[in-house]
């Protein structure tokens, strides 16, 4: 894998994914850097920056440089309604003491533990990237790990890619913890809003071609064209290969780390391990329909 990059040089979490970006501040970088950026992010799907000491306006104007602005239809808005704002004031944010929904969420692991993801994929288009930065941290936890689903895809046997391959998964808001606390009725609206969608479950990746194991525990309900147990039992069997630590990258944050993703090839899980305040900030960037 490459690490020189001309204007900075990449340090490798693992050998094939994830990259800390040495030598670089992101503020008013030239074409020619971000065209580097660019071509490393599409490389090591995940990019660190650390000591980024920037305001919310050059967060976004950085992130800009790689797309349009996402809205997440659910997440709080932070400084400017471009950046969104991921505060857990005390706790993780599904504490017993904290949360009524508590008892719910448990039921789900959520309440206790973070869940494998790629965002909003309960979407038509779901975002293609997100650019993360750490504000406020507890003295020690709230690390966030991501997984590498090229690898997850390579990794199957052949047998499995050929049942996947050409496939589609049905993706639902409704079964995520958005729509925990709401009444059947609410969840309908939900579910008006942002209908089920029908995702393959191979992606090609529309930049580099390559394909990546595209479900996640958090939106994909069921496999479609198989018996409910078939699928069940296949969704299950697919969902584990992220727990693979080959496949996965794991960052201690600093404050002014930032973090870009490409959310098409990659899954993220946030550490609910800490008891202090954590903030967040996060410019999304708009992505195409899955193919
Ligand atoms: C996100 C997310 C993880 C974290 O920004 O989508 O899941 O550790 N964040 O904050
Ligand atoms: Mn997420």
């Amino acid at each position: 894998m490459k690490t020189d990059y001309d204007r900075f040089v990449v340090r490798p979490f693992t050998p094939l994914f994830g990259g800390e970006i040495v030598g670089l501040s992101v503020k008013e970088l030239d074409t020619e850097s971000i065209d580097r950026v660019n071509e490393a992010w599409m490389d090591w799907k995940v990019l660190v920056f650390r000591d980024q000491h920037i305001t919310s306006d050059e967060q976004l104007a950085f992130a800009l440089r790689f797309g349009e602005v996402d809205h997440h239809p659910y997440l709080d808005i932070g400084e400017s309604e471009d950046v969104s704002a991921l505060d857990n004031p005390v706790a993780p944010r599904f504490s017993r003491a904290l949360d009524p929904a508590f008892d719910e969420l448990a039921t789900l692991d959520e309440g206790l533990f973070g869940r494998w993801h790629s965002d909003a994929t309960f979407r038509e288009c779901p975002p293609y990237s997100s650019f993360l930065i750490a504000r406020i941290l507890p003295s020690a936890g709230g690390d966030t790990l991501w997984a590498d689903m090229e690898q997850a895809y390579q990794g199957l046997e052949s047998e499995v890619k050929s049942i996947i391959d050409g496939r589609t998964a049905t993706h639902s808001v409704g079964c995520s913890s958005f729509v925990i606390g709401m009444s059947p009725e609410e969840v309908e609206e939900e579910l008006r809003c942002f209908p089920p969608q029908h995702h393959p479950m191979v992606r090609t990746h529309p930049v580099t071609g390559r394909k990546s194991l595209y479900v996640n525990s958090v939106f994909t309900d069921q496999i479609d064209g198989l018996s409910e147990d078939q699928g069940q039992h296949l969704k299950r069997q697919l969902l584990s290969e992220v727990h693979r630590p080959e496949y996965q990258m794991r960052l201690r944050w600093e404050v002014g780390t930032l973090v870009m993703w490409d959310n098409r090839c990659v899954q993220h899980y946030p550490v609910y391990d800490y008891y202090e305040r954590r903030r967040m900030e996060r410019v999304t960037l708009a992505g195409e329909q899955p193919l």
